[in-house]
């Protein structure tokens, strides 16, 4: 086997080596079943030391690309050939393009939040509501681990930055995603939700424009709404926010702040492009417009996705922020945000003036888990389990759902969306659903309006196989009787979860 070495690059060895064999693979060169040269063998191939090989190898194993046979060493992966053509499945989302300019404020997050929160608990619900990993089996142990070892200092008042050893882990977590920073650019939050909230807070005041895709993220509208910004909702389609019709209003109303999920949007699912990372950020560049860019579903793509906005940002426009929520567990409430240049200092001593600091129990659980080496392999298992669940759930929806149902077919994350014709009185399936011990999130939490057009976003994260089938079956059986013979047929009746 070739593999070209740069010794010279900064990039190390390991990395080039497992690089180079994940493109043999991918480009067929390397076939399913094949085996790899051993350890011994391709480290003196290559002038490097075995572990060095032993580094590419467990990274390339973690990734389910290749795999090991006790006692006759790696082989090519059989099921490596891309698993989300397991579905041949399209997605026919395609909702007319009208902006929204928010003028009702409401409390779907409060309610959503309770109702799914509720749900948890009450076993007997199919909750396609609420979008949860499944937590690592390690991860009770590593918890008692770090309180039984915990120092002194860890019952201390701590700095409002974050712990410095679980920041310089973020970082190099982001520096592989192709982030230019360092530890110093990282401010641990109390989950993802806080910075978002400090960071709208910090940009944002009262009666400013803020542009947000439309639908988005119920509890950053909530924020907005909190705040007093009067909210501009730019379209979704397919690829992301309508870029035309962004550029129109940064043009119109002269907003201050941007905020996007570029990856894995709650709540469609879907992630943009390379290009249309770039002309967003060009479009901000030139109306000097600062970003927010929430990547709280970072890591659960199924397919590559390109680097994230910020990876991109050369004028300090964007603010990133990620969390530990939906790949490890959303109770300890570790996020992050990374800011570069002169917005770094005046959004710590917020974060100070906010909550002191996060959790250092929490910071200091993660940062045992990320120093264990599982984290790779465990968010490689909840793509794996995602991807299945999401595939069993679009199989299902086109077996039950009504041809005049729409939906996304994201790439990764926790949901898809779901647009249903105009005639359709969302609530009412709700509650009917409810009664049928079915629980989805009504798409009108996620419009600026509280209204936007009929759609449902549906979690594959949380159920298992057969509650899949049953659950969309009677939401089909629903959606089909509210179509074809009016949902009036429905008595009114009060939620009661
Ligand atoms: C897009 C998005 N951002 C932020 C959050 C909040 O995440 P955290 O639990 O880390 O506060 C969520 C949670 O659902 C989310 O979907």
């Amino acid at each position: 086997m070739k593999i070209p070495l740069d010794r010279k690059s900064r990039e190390p060895i390991y990395l080039q080596i497992k690089d180079k064999i994940s493109r043999l693979i991918k480009s067929g060169a390397l076939q399913p079943e094949e085996r790899l040269p051993s350890i011994r063998s391709l480290a003196q191939i290559l002038q490097v030391n075995k572990l060095t090989i032993l580094e590419a190898y467990s990274i390339l194993q973690a990734d389910g690309i290749i795999f090991s046979r006790q006692g006759s060493g790696y082989f090519v992966n059989k099921s490596n050939m891309n698993l989300t053509t397991s579905t041949n499945m399209k997605s026919t989302f395609a909702p007319a393009q009208n902006v929204i300019i928010s003028e009702s404020a409401g409390n779907s997050f409060f309610d959503i939040h309770m109702s799914a929160v509720q749900a948890q608990i009450n076993e007997r619900i199919i909750n396609f509501s609420y979008g949860l990993p499944r937590p690592p089996q390690d991860m009770a142990l590593i918890g008692r681990r770090t309180i039984t070892n915990s120092i002194d200092s860890l019952f201390a008042y701590d700095i409002p930055h974050g712990q410095a050893s679980l920041r310089r882990q973020v970082a190099q977590l982001l520096v592989q995603q192709g982030l230019e920073i360092t530890a110093d650019n990282l401010i641990i939050t109390s989950g993802c939700q806080q910075a978002i909230s400090l960071t709208m807070q910090y940009f944002l005041q009262k009666d400013d424009w803020v542009i947000v895709e439309s639908p988005t993220y119920h509890g950053a509208i909530s924020i907005l709404e909190n705040i007093g910004a009067r909210i501009i909702g730019i379209p979704m389609n397919a690829e992301g926010m309508n870029l035309e019709l962004l550029e129109k209003y940064l043009k119109s109303h002269r907003p201050k702040l941007i905020y996007t999920i570029s990856t894995q949007h709650n709540p469609t699912g879907i992630a943009t492009s390379q290009s249309h990372r770039k002309q967003l950020l060009e479009l901000a560049e030139k109306y000097q417009c600062p970003i927010l860019e929430d990547n709280a579903y970072e890591g659960l793509n199924f397919e590559p996705v390109p680097p994230p906005i910020k990876a991109l940002d050369k004028q300090d426009l964007v603010t990133y922020a990620g969390t530990f929520s939906k790949t490890l567990i959303p109770g300890l409430r570790v996020g992050y945000m990374v800011v570069t240049g002169r917005h770094y200092q005046p959004l710590v001593e917020r974060k100070l003036m906010d909550d002191v600091h996060t959790s250092t129990i929490s910071q200091a659980i993660v940062s045992e888990y990320l120093s264990s080496g599982h984290y790779r392999r465990h968010r490689k298992k909840l793509q794996t389990e995602n991807l299945l669940c999401r595939n069993l759930m679009l199989q299902a929806m086109e077996k039950y759902f009504p041809q005049e149902a729409k939906w996304t077919v994201p790439n990764g994350g926790l949901f898809l969306w779901v647009q249903l014709p105009d005639n359709i009185d969302i609530s009412e399936i709700r509650q009917q659903a409810i009664k049928e011990k079915v629980l989805f999130a009504s798409g009108s939490a996620f419009f600026p309006d509280k209204q936007g057009y009929p759609a449902m976003r549906l979690s594959f994260s949380n159920t298992s196989e057969s509650e899949i089938d049953l659950g969309i079956s009677i939401l089909g059986k629903l959606l089909k009787k509210c179509i074809y013979t009016g949902c009036d047929n429905y008595l009114n009746q009060q939620l009661l979860i």
